[in-house]
């Protein structure tokens, strides 16, 4: 039985849903992408192979990961939970998750430990994806504002996932109007987390970026993978800048715009972190928008990649659109694969590339 609610509880918990549904509608209808910046993926270029030797039947995009085989390198990265429009979105993933067989990421999830009916938004993905890869998701920003471990378990329990993910998004809490930019302390929560949750625990950024840096204290820390999550695509700081000229306040109205494009794009923060960990698994996204990018990110050296809001965008209109975005982007990995004459992802891994312009200024060395 959940306790009686009393006249805060129910309405910290309306505060909790109108900005979820700000999470997902500002996205969708207001734009809230890079603008003046990008992934740098445009200046990675394969170098075309026209005697592939294989036929694209052959090509075969499966992918192991975390102990087990993936139909693609590629996850439904953490978005939602918490409305009744988050609850469809997140049923209509966990249909893709299930179908597909790739692995798919739930929204922050403290918001499922305040009721029952919060809970029910999540969960429904493990209902309409019984034996998929599902992640939990928790802030960085809540454990150190003391979320405890078992706590954290009921979030597990909540999806029963197979992994958990920590975001961390000290730039969103920034601008965030009822942001509280707290972060002292996380990486120690982060290592009690490794050593007391008997499941991986993975770290991810939420559009900013993971320098090497801190890719070495995540390692060092015992973190199962780590998310990079850089710039190009959703930027937090656009959303949250957007709520903050709902709200007036004009500091973070100013603070969101000044900060729109801030972050370490995707490409730099794939090919930085792939050099600075040893044995680390890496998710690349930030920015993905097509297949071709996939296959760029996992010759660059990720191990699977992600993608956001082009999934929300296809969910949001309905399976269909979810589904039949995910065969395109299917199409536009093999097609890849295949003119390079990469049969199977092992292959793709060592495809040739060039790294050029602006790119290559940040990332090649002396
Ligand atoms: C609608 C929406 C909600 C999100 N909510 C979360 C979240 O609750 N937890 C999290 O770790 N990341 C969240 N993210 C961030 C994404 O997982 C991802 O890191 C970021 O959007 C960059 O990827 P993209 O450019 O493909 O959207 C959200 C993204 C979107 C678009």
């Amino acid at each position: 039985m959940m306790r009686k609610r009393s006249f805060a509880h129910v309405s910290e918990i309306e505060t909790i849903k109108n900005r979820k549904k700000d999470g997902i509608a500002i996205p969708l209808k207001r734009g809230a992408q890079a603008k003046t910046s990008s992934t740098y993926l445009e200046y990675v270029r394969f170098v075309h192979n026209a005697l592939p030797e294989l036929d694209y039947s052959e090509v075969d995009s499966s992918s192991f990961f975390m102990n087990r085989t993936f139909s693609a390198p590629l996850i439904i990265d953490s978005m939602t939970g918490g409305t009744s429009e988050a609850r469809k979105i997140n049923q209509r993933l966990g249909k893709l998750a299930q179908d597909h067989n790739i692995p798919m990421g739930l929204g922050s999830q403290r918001a499922g430990l305040k009721s029952e009916e919060l809970a029910a938004t999540y969960s429904i993905a493990r209902k309409n994806a019984p034996d998929a890869f599902l992640i939990a998701n928790i802030g960085g920003a809540q454990l150190s504002k003391g979320l405890t471990t078992g706590e954290v378990k009921k979030i597990i329990e909540m999806i029963q996932a197979d992994a958990i993910v920590i975001h961390l998004n000290p730039l969103q809490e920034l601008i965030q109007p009822e942001g509280e930019p707290k972060y002292t302390g996380v990486l120690a929560k982060i290592v009690e987390l490794v050593t007391e949750i008997d499941l991986p625990v993975m770290v991810k950024e939420v559009g900013a970026g993971i320098s090497p840096e801190v890719a070495i204290r995540l390692e060092t820390a015992g973190v199962s993978a780590i998310n990079v999550a850089g710039s190009g695509g959703t930027s937090w700081a656009g959303v949250e800048k957007i709520r903050a000229v709902a709200a007036k306040n004009k500091i973070k109205i100013h603070l969101g715009e000044l900060f729109w494009d801030w972050g370490i794009p995707t490409a730099i923060s794939l090919i930085q972190v792939k050099r600075a960990v040893k044995k680390t698994p890496i998710i690349a996204s930030g920015g993905l928008r097509n297949g071709l990018e996939v296959a760029k990110c996992i010759a660059l050296g990720a191990d699977m990649c992600a993608m956001a809001y082009p999934f929300l965008k296809a969910a949001a209109q309905s399976t269909d659109s979810l589904f039949r975005y995910m065969n395109l982007i299917l199409a536009e990995l093999k097609g890849t694969m295949f003119l390079l004459g990469s049969r199977n992802i092992e292959m793709l891994r060592g495809s040739k590339y060039k790294i050029t312009g602006a790119l290559a200024d940040e990332v090649n060395e002396e």
